[in-house]
């Protein structure tokens, strides 16, 4: 039975050991693993509507309108599942920056998915929810889950080992991050493109999809182990790597700024001194600190006193996507 409309939240994510590069743009394939944290803090609440009156989906984006597209064609793919006709009226709010490098598009799939699913009665499990936000946005297959989470390429053309899973629950280890905003407004080279650039122009981008098993492997065993030096090392090696490929791309792509780079030197300080910290960097220019539970307060004052950040944002380890 149809219930006809669900809201449903998921938590953004951020990678430790990052996806950068698709091997099919068509199915969103990625061309290698990555392994991410859920957060609690920041996140995307999503209502769908069935409504057999619509010539065409509507989206609400934190209260305006917005262009569907993008939206419509993931609702294409669950329709067809449902052998539904009807389209959808979607209501989306993030409570962090929209657009801007902090994974929104990931929790708004996430959520997406999994409103639509109950909406829509069609019952998937996690991992057809993960396969489909995967359509949405690569990352939104890992904000399916809580806690870390590890995303296998997969191996199959048609994308159906391309899916993520649950490494650990939050309670495993509770890191914290602090999130260093240094500009609010949406970046001007997405993910999506940022990537191409550096798959078609980089020399560095063979090298990188090469590492990334070996970076993975490294990262599990730190997660298991609890051992936060050890993560430290890979995800800051992880960011670096991916944005080397990205700043040798042709011309090249730089996400960071003067307050990206100042918060770097900033982590790196504070773990020389001795705090239990560490950062890495996504598609745009906020910085993203992970620490243990007692560093946070340092880091957070830490991070505010650099010019240039305008807001620190802080948050604990999340669940996966579920309903409200
Ligand atoms: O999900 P997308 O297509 O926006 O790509 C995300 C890319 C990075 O955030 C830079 C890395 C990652 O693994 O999340």
């Amino acid at each position: 039975m149809q219930s006809g409309h669900a809201t449903a939240r998921a938590g953004s994510n951020i990678a430790l050991v990052k996806y950068w590069g698709k091997r099919d743009a068509m199915l969103n394939l990625p061309a290698a693993g990555s392994l991410s944290i859920t957060l609690d803090a920041l996140f995307t609440e999503t209502t769908v509507r069935l409504d057999c009156s619509l010539q065409a989906d509507s989206l609400s984006l934190n209260g305006q309108p917005a262009d569907a597209s993008r939206i419509s064609r993931l609702l294409d793919l669950l329709r067809a599942r449902a052998a539904s006709r009807s389209y959808m009226a979607v209501e989306s709010c993030n409570n962090f920056p929209t657009a801007a490098g902090l994974a929104s598009s990931a929790s708004a799939f996430a959520a997406l998915v999994t409103a639509a699913n109950q909406a829509m009665d069609i019952k998937l499990t996690p991992a057809q929810r993960s396969e489909l936000a995967r359509r949405g946005s690569g990352s939104a297959a890992r904000s399916i889950f809580g806690g870390f989470v590890e995303m296998v390429p997969g191996i199959r053309d048609d994308g159906s080992d391309s899916i993520a899973h649950c490494l650990a629950e939050p309670d495993h280890w509770p890191l914290q991050v602090v999130v260093a905003v240094t500009n609010r407004s949406a970046k001007p080279v997405s993910s999506t493109d940022g990537m191409n650039q550096t798959m078609k122009t980089s020399s560095y981008y063979s090298a990188w999809v090469e590492g990334v098993a070996s970076d993975l492997e490294q990262a599990r065993q730190a997660v298991r182990a609890r051992d936060f030096e050890r993560l430290a090392e890979i995800s800051e090696f992880s960011a670096l790597k991916m944005h080397a490929s990205a700043l040798a791309a042709r011309p090249g792509v730089v996400y960071w700024n003067a307050a990206t780079v100042a918060g770097m030197h900033c982590v790196r300080e504070l773990r020389a001194a001795g705090l239990a910290v560490f950062f890495t960097i996504d598609a745009g220019p906020q910085l993203k600190a992970v620490c243990l539970p007692e560093a946070a307060p340092a880091v957070g004052q830490a991070l505010a006193s650099i010019g240039g950040v305008t807001e620190v944002l802080h948050s604990r380890l999340g669940s996966g996507a579920s309903l409200i």
